[in-house]
């Protein structure tokens, strides 16, 4: 079945080239159902493991710049970008093609073997982004997990130490080393312990976590979790044993909170005090993501060792760790690699995505379309029309939040519980948004929902994917 319906349903329209600035959306004409979809659909259920969690039944046939195509025949505007991934938009023509030209001369060249050309490019386009000129040393792996694994095996080697400090909310993946640092909700680790031992969880800067009321400054949420580190490392992991701090720049998926500055400052102080690794997590918040090339640019600080994936090569799967080049000449040769690690086309393809990132000054497009994004949120929250029951609206850039009142909180202790509030307001918005055609993703154990639109996505989109949003709200708080 699946061998006769296949070649049918992924047949693609081609992507026509951009010709301004910002990428234009290819002409789109009407999308209809695929005549298998139904048959598709009931296949995948039966054979990719339920281990996976789907929030759309259907086959994604194409995606084009901000829009993808799905087999019941609808064409929706993408406001996941893959969970942060297709930055550019999807199938961007010229990373594309600078995949599809790499696939025509060199597609594994293994790492261990020797370098690729598409390897040693990356590494000159990403040199001056990086947020520290310190950060001169380069390994690609394939997906943000991984690079936290090695992030972590990093750590311990550079500092001959075992421990790691993580963030409660934080989210780091679902292999063994990056689950054990993942606080962010049990589902990941759930019926998989024992984890990796020498792992602790230090409260982060977040309101609602504290159970500290909303416009509670973050001067006082930062100053209560730099003591709660103190307290950890006079009472639970002392520093000679302790290799690393871990953090997100901006926690993902805890909620969409960007980390406070003075925060950021405190562990970098602390990690200086004690030789202690400070890693930043860029995986989510990189490659423009929050306005900035990295969110860690919004304090200052310099990482020991920063990881990035997602954005980097805009849906190829590529990672990187990066560090300093004093701390990774201390690694035995062989100790860091993998058959696909930094493939050549993903290289090809996130080298183009630096070159249109400058090009086509994507950074500019992020703080505009980021301005008229969060004045939008700003004027829903104060509106008649959503009852007070948008609590916060949050983030950087793109990377944007609104988390909703509950009438139950996340426990008979939360401290933002509004009885008035209708059950699950984010799934229900998030599931109303796809009915009118808009993709749209929850975050974190409260009722949040995260605006990850392409970074280059049109006023036009934009303001379209703030209606549908604003008319789901609406209708769901009406609804009760
Ligand atoms: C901050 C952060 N780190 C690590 C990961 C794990 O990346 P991957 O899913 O590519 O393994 C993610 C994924 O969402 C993430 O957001």
């Amino acid at each position: 079945m699946f061998r006769q319906c296949a070649p049918r349903i992924l047949k693609a329209r081609s992507c026509l080239p951009s010709s301004s600035t910002i990428p234009r959306i290819p002409q789109r004409t009407m999308a209809t159902a695929s005549p298998n979809h139904a048959s598709l659909v009931e296949f995948g259920q039966k054979h990719v493991t339920k281990g996976l969690g789907r929030q759309l039944e259907a086959v994604i046939t194409k995606g084009s710049g901000s829009y993808v195509s799905i087999s019941d025949g609808r064409e929706m505007l993408d406001f996941t970008s893959g969970i942060g991934v297709t930055n550019l938009g999807h199938c961007h023509p010229r990373v594309s093609k600078a995949a599809a030209d790499q696939c025509m001369n060199l597609v594994h060249g293994q790492c261990s073997i020797g370098f690729t050309g598409p390897y040693l490019e990356l590494i000159e386009q990403l040199l001056p982004m990086m947020p520290h000129p310190s950060l001169d040393s380069f390994y690609f792996w394939n997906s943000g997990s991984e690079a936290v694994e090695g992030a972590i095996k990093m750590a311990r080697m550079f500092t001959g130490r075992q421990n790691i400090i993580a963030m409660q909310g934080g989210y780091h993946g679902r292999t063994f080393g990056a689950m054990a640092v993942t606080k962010s909700k049990t589902i990941y680790s759930a019926g998989f312990h024992p984890l990796m031992p020498g792992v602790f969880t230090l409260p982060f800067p977040y309101w609602h976590q504290l159970s500290r009321p909303k416009d509670t400054p973050t001067e006082e949420l930062s100053a209560f979790c730099l003591n709660q580190l103190h307290l950890l490392l006079s009472q639970q992991t002392t520093p000679k044993d302790t290799a690393a701090i871990i953090i997100e720049s901006v926690i993902g998926e805890g909620g969409y909170v960007p980390a406070p500055p003075e925060f950021l400052k405190g562990l970098r102080e602390i990690c200086d005090q004690h030789g202690i690794m400070l890693i930043i997590d860029e995986v989510q918040s990189g490659f423009g993501r929050t306005g900035k090339n990295f969110a860690i640019e919004y304090s200052g600080v310099k990482p020991d060792i920063m990881t990035v994936a997602k954005g980097l090569a805009n849906g190829f799967p590529l990672s990187g760790i990066i560090s300093r080049k004093e701390l990774t000449d201390t690694l035995a040769p062989g100790s860091m690699g993998g058959t696909y690690a930094g493939n050549a086309v993903a290289c090809a393809a996130a080298v183009e995505v630096a070159k249109v990132f400058k090009e086509e000054k994507i950074l500019d497009n992020v703080n505009a379309r980021s301005q008229e994004l969060f004045s939008s949120l700003r004027a829903l929250q104060a509106s008649t029309s959503t009852k007070g029951l948008i609590a916060d609206v949050r983030g950087q850039g793109l990377m944007a939040a609104v988390e909703f009142a509950s009438p139950k909180g996340s426990s008979p202790h939360d401290s933002f519980i509004n009885p008035s509030a209708p059950e699950k307001l984010s799934s229900r918005v998030a599931k109303r948004c796809q009915e009118k055609g808009m993709l749209i993703l929850t975050t974190s154990v409260y009722e949040v929902i995260r605006f990850i639109p392409a970074l280059n996505i049109s006023k036009a989109d934009l303001e379209k994917g703030i209606k549908i949003f604003t008319e789901a709200v609406e209708e769901i708080v009406r609804e009760g």
